[in-house]
């Protein structure tokens, strides 16, 4: 049987080359053997104050990068996740089954809360609603990046325990993270993960940055003090996340990167590894730009939306059953 494929991105500040290598990439060649559902979170990004106008833009901008990169609006469902809305439903009554010690835990959340005093009851439960998402579509195969990873083990435990409470309801979804670029670092500091909340521009490469900032921002990246080019990330956070952006960027193996730059200096991989970046983003840059002048995107997400509402109320419906709400 065909497998189903679910991921989402928030359309939250720009997105960064550890969208595109954790996730992005991943996603393309799911489009060719599986029924796949890609989502623009935008109830996700409700969960801190944002500027309406803004997100308005970064959800158009996103829907148009999905496609930039390559996703055949023929072969997957793309659509808003505010214009379903059995996700806002389905989370409520998955709620009802998660407990707020295991919510506690989300470690997501403490790292976003900590420090602030306005912390929002949506920014607490976000991963219930992300277990909605993926357990409407009775979604086998979810493609993300390393940091999802606690989500969606939240997501199996409360399927689990729904199914075990109520009945059979849902199928128990599998991640699949990338072996190489599952935690792309920030440039300017390799120790933490490269961030759209990231306090400086420095931290990351946007899809759409232009080739001399990139190349600006690669020279500055932040390595260590000896000369030595080798896959560490342990005690070379640094020269291995170039490796790691290099590798996904070109195709080549780490391995065989490492055999090419032994004896040569951080400069020399520095320029190769924005070089890389920057032929990759060059063709999915004019396709964005040729998508974004066509206006065929809105077209593409209504179509999307109405497939999602389709197969998202089936199984909207077995919940309610199941848990006793009446249905007419
Ligand atoms: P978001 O919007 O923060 O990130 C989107 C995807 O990019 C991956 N990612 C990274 N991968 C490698 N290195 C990095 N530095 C890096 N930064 C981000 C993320 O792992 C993710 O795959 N909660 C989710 C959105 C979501 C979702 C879902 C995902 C909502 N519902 C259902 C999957 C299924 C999030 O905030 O991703």
């Amino acid at each position: 049987m065909t497998k189903r494929v679910f991921s989402g991105i928030q359309p939250t500040g720009d997105l960064h080359l550890g969208n595109y290598i954790g996730a992005m990439k991943q996603f393309l060649p799911l489009q060719e053997q599986a029924d796949c559902f890609f989502c623009i979170v935008d109830l996700h990004a409700l969960t801190v104050p944002r500027d309406p106008e803004e997100l308005r833009e970064k959800t158009l901008e996103l829907a148009t990068l999905y496609l930039a990169t390559g996703l055949d609006p023929d072969k997957i469902t793309l659509f808003i996740q505010s214009q379903v809305p059995g996700h806002a439903e389905a989370a409520w009554l998955l709620q009802c089954v998660a407990r707020m010690g295991e919510l506690n835990r989300m470690t997501q959340f403490k790292d976003k809360s900590q420090g602030s005093d306005s912390v929002t009851a949506g920014l607490f439960t976000y991963p219930v609603l992300q277990a909605a998402d993926i357990l409407l579509y009775q979604t086998d195969v979810v493609p993300v990046g390393e940091d999802q990873k606690q989500h969606l083990e939240l997501t199996r435990d409360l399927a689990e325990r729904f199914n075990r409470q109520y009945g059979e309801v849902f199928r128990i979804p599998e991640h699949q993270i990338p072996k190489t670029g599952a935690r792309i670092m920030g440039l300017d500091n390799p120790e933490k993960k490269m961030s759209k909340s990231a306090p400086s521009e420095a931290n990351y490469i946007t899809l759409l940055e232009d080739e001399k900032s990139i190349l600006k921002k690669f020279k500055r990246a932040v390595t260590d003090s000896e000369n030595e080019i080798r896959f560490d990330p342990e005690n070379k956070p640094g020269v291995s996340n170039l490796l790691a952006i290099y590798s996904e960027m070109s195709g080549q193996s780490v391995e065989s990167l490492v055999e090419q730059y032994q004896g040569k200096g951080y400069g020399h991989l520095k320029l190769d590894t924005a070089e890389a970046v920057i032929n990759r983003l060059k063709p999915i840059q004019e396709r964005y730009r040729e998508l974004r002048e066509s206006g065929e995107v809105e077209a593409v997400l209504r179509r999307g939306a109405e497939r999602a509402r389709e197969v998202s109320e089936a199984t909207l419906a077995e919940m309610k059953k199941a848990m006793g709400l009446v249905q007419f």
